[in-house]
């Protein structure tokens, strides 16, 4: 097996992993080529979360079955689904070779050597402590804190797919990020499924692990440029952590809050464990700390027994708050979690009309949030060019997606300072200055329309 291309759907801790095990390919002598037609194993990092994602795996998964007929091609299926008897029946269905839950992505050595099928579900304790190394060419990485969830949302399957919370130790979590430094990466995105438990796992406290506030401390003595983290969960968080991330220069005033509903009727039925009223003390107790906290969260609309009213009080709080971002979902009724089992699903059109209306009041926030920026001179993180010719892309603190003109000292991927021309609800716009303030000369950029007008196609 010389060549391989993974396919990923799903979250960020779908990315990580999925660079992990490309890692270990890496190691074992596979090459990673670009499309799937180049490569002889395919393997699939799933995401379950919803039924979307799922029906994306199922048709690729089609495509894949047809080129193992045609040209024998290795199907592998790893992640959230996998780990599910949904997603093992989907397995056997478009017959995949190789089957690998997120707790044991590092049996990819093993079912490389297996001449056979090699379905691998265990979860695994080694991979907790199992160091990943740098990607190549990024200025900013994910860095895996904790794995699997102890909450019970009645909503969700996660649970079920990544297990009860494991907290990665704080010597793994540096020895990675020394890597991380060395390899030059400015910007660290901790991920969790709840990383304000850190160090709590299964409801207790884990001997020598530090809390999240702590462990925050810590990475931000490291030296790193910027540090972020995802996701919190509103039931666990802790004052200690606002404080933390006021008092580490390098993390980020961003805070990724999920909400998922603004009626206490309904995060009751969702088994959310906190009230719309405690979560309003947390965003108060941030912004305390955190002036210029930006908030982003995600909501799920159209829960099962959600009234008109229910989704009104999602909508007053998104305007109490009000976010910079949000992740809004209609609500996927998912086999095996405790809501389909026992709640009735809305009807689609519900769904669908009460998302439209929340999507309308986050372009509102965004926009009226985007637009306090001009002016403003930001720090921001390019990573590189954007669509359009002659620019660079990449985020601010915030998590505020930017573009910019290359400039002169700037044409590349970097840590810079820009000032904000002019926003949209979902895009800054801007220009790279120095440390005066003043406008870095831009390199003149191809355009095609005048391109075409200097130079007219000869006349037959
Ligand atoms: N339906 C819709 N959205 C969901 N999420 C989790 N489970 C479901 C579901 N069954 C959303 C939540 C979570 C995000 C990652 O996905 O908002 O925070
Ligand atoms: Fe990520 Fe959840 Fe999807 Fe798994 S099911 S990939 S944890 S979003």
């Amino acid at each position: 097996m010389a060549k391989a291309k993974i396919v990923t759907y799903g979250c960020q801790m779908n990315e990580y992993d999925s660079h992990l095990v490309e890692s270990q390919l890496v190691s074992f002598g596979v090459d990673m080529v670009d499309s799937i037609d180049e490569a002889d194993f395919v393997l699939v990092n799933t995401c379950a979360i919803r039924g979307k994602p799922v029906e994306k795996v199922r048709t690729l998964l089609g495509t894949l079955r047809k080129a193992k007929h045609e040209r024998g091609l290795v199907v592998g299926m790893m992640g959230c689904l996998a780990q599910l008897e949904e997603g093992q029946q989907i397995a056997r269905k478009f017959e995949v070779d190789v089957l690998l839950g997120p707790g044991s992505l590092l049996d990819i050595g093993k079912a490389l050597e297996a001449n056979e099928r090699f379905w691998g579900l265990q979860f695994k304790d080694e991979i907790n402590d199992h160091i990943v190394p740098p990607p190549k060419g990024k200025l900013g990485a994910h860095l895996t804190i904790m794995r699997g969830c102890d909450h019970h949302c009645t909503y969700c399957i996660v649970p079920q797919t990544r297990g009860p919370q494991v907290s990665r130790s704080p010597d793994s979590i540096l020895r990675e990020l020394d890597q991380l430094l060395e390899a030059g990466i400015v910007e660290v995105t901790l991920l969790g499924q709840n990383v304000n438990s850190y160090g709590i796992d299964q409801g207790r406290r884990v001997p020598g692990l530090p809390s999240f506030a702590e462990l925050l401390r810590r990475v931000g003595a490291s030296g790193v440029k910027r540090i972020k983290f995802t996701t919190s969960h509103p039931m666990n968080f802790t004052e200690d952590v606002a404080v933390a991330m006021a008092e580490t220069p390098a993390v980020c005033d961003f805070i990724h809050l999920p909400v998922q509903s603004g009626s206490n009727r309904v995060l009751r039925r969702m088994a959310r464990e906190y009230t719309r009223e405690k979560y309003l003390e947390h965003v108060e107790t941030i912004k305390k700390h955190l002036p210029n906290a930006v908030f982003a969260t995600d909501i799920i609309v159209g829960f099962s027994g959600e009234t008109e009213e229910d989704f009104e009080q999602t909508l007053s709080l998104y305007d109490e708050v009000g976010y910079d971002a949000a992740y809004m979902f209609a609500y996927s009724a998912r086999p095996g979690t405790p809501s389909y089992k026992h709640f009735e699903d809305l009807p689609r059109e519900v769904k669908v009309e009460r998302l439209a209306r929340l999507v309308e009041k986050q372009k509102e926030w965004s926009m009226r949030k985007n637009a306090a920026h001009v002016g403003k001179v930001m720090e921001v993180l390019l990573r590189g060019d954007a669509h359009s010719d002659g620019f660079l892309e990449g985020h601010t603190r915030g998590n505020h997606p930017i573009v910019v003109p290359k400039a002169l000292g700037a044409s590349g991927a970097g840590l810079y300072r820009a000032r904000i021309e002019h926003a949209t609800p979902h895009m800054l716009y801007g220009k790279l200055v120095n440390a005066h303030g003043e406008v870095l000369p831009e390199l003149p950029r191809f355009d095609p329309a005048s391109a075409e007008l200097a130079s007219p196609l000869p006349m037959a």
